[in-house]
């Protein structure tokens, strides 16, 4: 049987091993998929520090990598939509039993020469985009997307806040501009972070431990706050922060993951202003692929500069490291088998 390299976690010991494989054999109505890119996401850092644990995984060892493009290369039994050879963008979740797995978590994912996929969970990746700027489109791109036009449901000159730049809070700002937020007041405690936000499009940057941050907000926003607020942190204290800088029937979405609890401090305040703590995972894949290739192919958005660089696939684990640790300031790195 033909191997296959494959960075794998062990979760009981939160081990990453690169081991070869049995290469997958798509089954009927599968896909396999030649990987060409997988992004590193801070998601990846926490499987392995323990601090995320799938919920869904069959025995303990998983395949990481949750934004993979590739090609097509052998497609199973009743499969018609795909032929070998098409580029495609992998989804970062299949719905199974109406429940949704997250790939590389859940299931196998793609840091690996190549993934298997349900035929229904691939998005056409067109010829004008690279292989990583399409890897990363799942995740860092589609979740921001999903977290501003669907869940925190953001309208044109409403003023937002991104705490948190990184992979996916540098997106977010992007996408924020696109969808005419104003203003937009990104928050990080990193000032590489904050000058990468302002450069992204946001219109003011903060420190988060900065002691003026409450009356800096009010400044920008007439005194009313934020509409809407978004934790691409996954830090407690952004939560908290970011209520008192809320608006009156604010929105306050958690994107960031952590399992900490969460803490309303002033829970009549809460209750007094009508706000609400909305809870984001992932996006709607065959709707939000789709539409932001359909922007990217036409001009309106471009990541480009958020590959911060590639590796080989065999340097997964220094690839996590350099995104622990900030060296470099990733935004996103890429894996390539
Ligand atoms: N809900 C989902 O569907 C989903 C999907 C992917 C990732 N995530 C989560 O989103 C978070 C971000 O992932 P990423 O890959 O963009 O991470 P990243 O490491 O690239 O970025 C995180 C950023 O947060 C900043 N930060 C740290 N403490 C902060 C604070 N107190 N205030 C403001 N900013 C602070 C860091 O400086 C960094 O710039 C992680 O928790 C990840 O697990 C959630």
């Amino acid at each position: 049987m033909a191997q296959m390299l494959a960075a794998r976690l062990h979760v009981p010991s939160r081990t990453l091993r690169m081991e070869e494989v049995p290469r997958p054999q798509p089954g009927p109505g599968e896909v396999l998929v030649k990987v060409e890119a997988a992004g590193v996401c801070l998601s990846d850092v926490h499987l392995i520090d323990g601090t995320l644990t799938p919920l869904l995984l069959r025995g303990d060892t998983v395949t990481l990598g949750h934004e993979v493009s590739g090609t097509i290369a052998e497609t199973g039994d009743g499969v018609t939509a795909w032929t070998p050879g098409q580029r495609v963008v992998l989804h970062a979740g299949e719905e199974r039993g109406g429940v949704v797995h997250t790939r590389g978590v859940d299931y196998d994912g793609g840091w690996a020469e190549y993934a298997l996929s349900a035929a229904g969970a691939l998005t056409l990746l067109p010829d004008a985009i690279p292989f990583d700027q399409g890897a990363i489109i799942p995740d860092a791109v589609s979740t921001p997307w999903g977290a501003i036009t669907e869940t925190g449901a953001v309208r044109p000159a409403e003023a937002v806040g991104v705490w948190g730049v990184g992979g996916l809070g540098v997106h977010a700002v992007q996408l924020l501009r696109m969808v005419g937020a104003c203003p937009i007041v990104a928050l990080d405690p990193s000032p590489v972070a904050r000058e990468r936000a302002l450069a992204a499009g946001a219109d003011l940057a903060l420190d988060s431990a900065d002691p003026g941050l409450r009356e800096a907000i009010a400044a920008v926003t007439g005194g009313t706050g934020l509409a809407a607020a978004f934790d691409f942190a996954g830090v407690p204290a952004v939560r908290e922060q970011a209520l008192t800088v809320l608006a009156p029937k604010g929105r306050l979405v958690l994107v960031g993951l952590t399992d900490k609890p969460l803490n309303v401090a002033d829970g009549t305040r809460f209750s007094y202003l009508q706000q609400r703590i909305l809870g984001h995972y992932g996006s709607d894949m065959p709707v939000s692929l789709p539409q932001l290739l359909r922007l990217i192919e036409g001009g309106r958005l471009d990541f480009s500069g958020s590959i911060s660089g590639v590796l080989p696939l065999a340097q997964a684990a220094a690839a996590v490291a350099r995104l622990e640790k900030k060296e470099g300031n990733p935004i996103r790195l890429i894996l390539r088998p």
